[in-house]
């Protein structure tokens, strides 16, 4: 997994250096795709294909892609921070989780603009190259700062993100909205962030990062109290103290 990341990741990082050149399309309001996004997607799909044939996959580009073999399943963003990228901010990243019979059992986050290789085993930890990644430790809001994402043109729940923004702002050290979920989650694993929530995230925005979240001795839960994160998309993340109590403010920002 770390082999495939680190060679989309190259990839889209070339194209990044050259990002006046790229062929870009318009798929709808704020939602670009690039050339260099399918083509990282083509060679992830090439390459896990054929190191593990007959799993399944669930790509964004390329949607759901069922194998032989159902009980696996790679859930890919390749690109995860396109805004980013297209902007020329170097902080964008390739996501690969794989999941068996419907768990996350291992995730890779890497940013190959800073050539930072997030990665996440069940059971073994999470690691940034060679330093294994633990939670922030802090226990107060006043200290946290936290990341969050919010909803841009086309997006529905631009109110909403206000309310949690005025119920946490106010408490918290800062909040930061850096353009990338996979990135955020893994900020968390290494104790960048206190904490992170957002709403209607995909599956390959979070996948990965929730296994090495948790990897790093850290806690995710769904915002609204619901048992399947992945599903609604709704997630907060942070050591179990800051979880909770993000938990609360946004449970009280939706009352
Ligand atoms: C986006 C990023 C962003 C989040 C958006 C996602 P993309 O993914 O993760 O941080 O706020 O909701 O769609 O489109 O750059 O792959
Ligand atoms: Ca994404
Ligand atoms: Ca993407």
């Amino acid at each position: 997994m770390t082999d495939v990341a680190g060679r989309a990741g190259r990839k889209l990082n070339r194209d990044f250096r050259d990002i006046e050149h790229l062929q870009v399309s318009r798929k709808g309001p704020a939602d670009f795709v690039s050339a260099a996004d399918r083509k990282a997607e083509e060679i992830i799909y090439d390459r896990l294909s054929e190191a593990r044939p007959g799993y399944s996959f669930l790509m964004e580009e390329r949607g759901e892609v069922v194998g032989t073999d159902k009980s696996h399943r790679w859930i890919v963003d390749p690109l995860d921070g396109t805004t980013n990228f297209l902007h020329g901010m170097p902080h964008f990243a390739v996501s690969i989780a794989l999941e068996r019979e419907g768990e996350i059992v291992a995730g890779v986050v890497y940013n190959p603009a800073t050539d930072e290789m997030f990665q996440a085993e069940k059971g073994r930890g999470a690691w940034l190259a060679d330093r294994r990644l633990r939670v922030a430790e802090r226990k107060h809001m006043d200290e946290a700062v936290f990341a969050t994402g919010m909803p841009f043109i086309g997006k529905t729940g631009h109110a909403s993100c206000l309310k949690e923004l005025h119920q946490i702002m106010p408490h918290s050290a800062g909040i930061r909205r850096m353009g990338s979920a996979a990135l955020d989650l893994a900020w968390v694993a290494a104790g960048r962030y206190d904490g992170f929530w957002e709403r209607k995230l995909q599956k390959w925005d979070i996948a990965a990062g929730m296994i090495i979240v948790k990897e790093a001795g850290g806690y995710v839960a769904e915002i609204d109290g619901g048992d399947d994160i992945l599903e609604t998309g709704s997630i907060v993340a942070g050591n179990e103290v800051m979880r909770d109590l993000l938990v609360e403010k946004l449970r009280a920002a939706a009352g």
